[in-house]
């Protein structure tokens, strides 16, 4: 990491916050934001990338700093694009606009790009610091970087479970097991992915809408998937019968018609996957075929083992209720084949932990 101030930190600092206010407007795109300060120190312009198609968060910061961006500073949370894509680059906007100095603490993750915008500016005599503030600007951006870097959508579990580890009071049977704080939360969880998914058995017992009811706007409806090889999702469900308002796939490897054609007849997109909705790495490869870039998987216990046995888990958030449910019928949060030893077993690092109301949230990231 390059020489840096106080005053950079806190400028970093905002145009991670402003990067933040795109969350649902800009998947596929990563999220950006931008503040100029000019050569006195004056915030004189901020921009956010909002929206798909339009102006980035540098043109935008410029735009309002004018003259005043000249021989200033540009903070900018993703490394700035050099390449001319549906927009002109914005290496070249800032390098015009006469800025200085850019601080950015990440290259862009897109192999493709990566480290060009730093070396434009570079040449062009603009001076550029890297790495502060590295950590919070990548997980702002985790869903784009893994998207890249793994070539598949982000994958976040959440569950819901009681102090005992059970997720309902026998099998399936749906249990609301959180309060109301903690089920707005999950609203807030959704609206951050590009889609949600869930079992076979949980679709038909729960029968869910599965909505992005957080009241934010979003640029695209949050996509429903159901991992359903046995095409059990019945064609008078929730899911089945509201694709007009938010799209339902339900990834398979059944190709009866008999059991294809009422899905397809109430909009539903069977989609078939090679090895059927088991071969986890083959859904995923299929959601990324439709630009799906995170997935927000919400159970049941066989799904939620299955990615953990995979290792196909980016996030996990589980809320806790304070009950405990006992007993031998209430199944487990998790299943799968789970871990043989304690060095196997899933272990969490980076964990925050949020009261919410009288429930409690853990996350955190798989570190091993
Ligand atoms: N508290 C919570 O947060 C929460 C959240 C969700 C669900 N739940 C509860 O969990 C219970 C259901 O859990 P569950 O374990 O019985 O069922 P589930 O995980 O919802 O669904 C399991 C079914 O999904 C299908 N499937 C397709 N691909 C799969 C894959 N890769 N891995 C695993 N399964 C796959 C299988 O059926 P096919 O072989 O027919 O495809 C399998 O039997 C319900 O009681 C529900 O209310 C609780």
């Amino acid at each position: 990491m390059s020489e840096h101030t106080e005053t950079d930190i806190k400028h970093i600092r905002r145009a991670i916050e402003l990067a933040g206010l795109g969350t649902g407007l800009v998947s596929p795109n990563p999220l950006v934001g931008c503040v100029v300060v000019s050569q006195s120190g004056e915030v004189v312009g901020e921009g956010t990338y909002l929206k798909g198609d339009v102006t980035h968060a540098e043109v935008i910061a410029l735009m309002k700093a004018g003259t005043k961006a000249a021989g200033g500073t540009a903070y900018v949370s993703l490394e700035p694009h050099d390449h001319h894509g549906k927009t002109p680059p914005c290496t070249e906007a800032l390098i015009n606009a006469g800025i200085a100095r850019v601080v950015c603490p990440i290259e862009d993750p897109n192999p493709l790009v990566s480290g060009k915008g730093f070396e434009r500016l570079r040449e062009a005599g603009v001076e550029v610091l890297t790495g502060i503030l590295a950590d919070e600007a990548a997980r702002l951006n985790e869903k784009f970087i893994c998207w890249h870097r793994n070539e598949r959508p982000f994958v976040h579990l959440k569950l819901a479970m009681s102090l005992d580890g059970r997720i309902s009071l026998k099998s399936s049977v749906s249990t609301a097991l959180s309060g109301e704080t903690a089920r707005r939360r999950v609203q807030e969880l959704r609206h951050e992915h590009d889609a949600i998914m869930v079992g076979a058995t949980t679709a038909a017992v729960d029968d869910p809408s599965l909505t992005d009811r957080s009241g934010k706007p979003r640029r695209r409806p949050l996509v429903r998937v159901v991992l359903d090889n046995s095409l059990r999702l019945p064609h008078v469900s929730k899911l089945a019968t509201t694709t007009a308002e938010a799209p339902t796939f339900v990834m398979t490897n059944c190709i009866d018609p008999e059991r294809v054609g009422p899905l397809q007849e109430k909009g539903v997109d069977v989609i078939p996957v090679e090895g059927g909705a088991r071969n986890l790495q083959g859904v995923l490869a299929e959601l990324k075929r439709r630009d799906i870039q995170s997935v927000l998987v919400e159970g049941g216990t066989a799904v939620a083992g299955a990615f953990i046995d995979a290792k196909l888990v980016d996030k996990v958030t589980f809320i806790l209720a304070p009950i405990v449910i006992g007993g031998s019928e209430a199944p487990n949060a998790v299943g799968g084949s789970g871990a043989g030893t304690l060095a196997d077993a899933l272990r969490l690092r980076d964990l925050s932990v949020t009261r919410l109301g009288d429930d409690i949230e853990i996350t955190g990231y798989p570190g091993n």
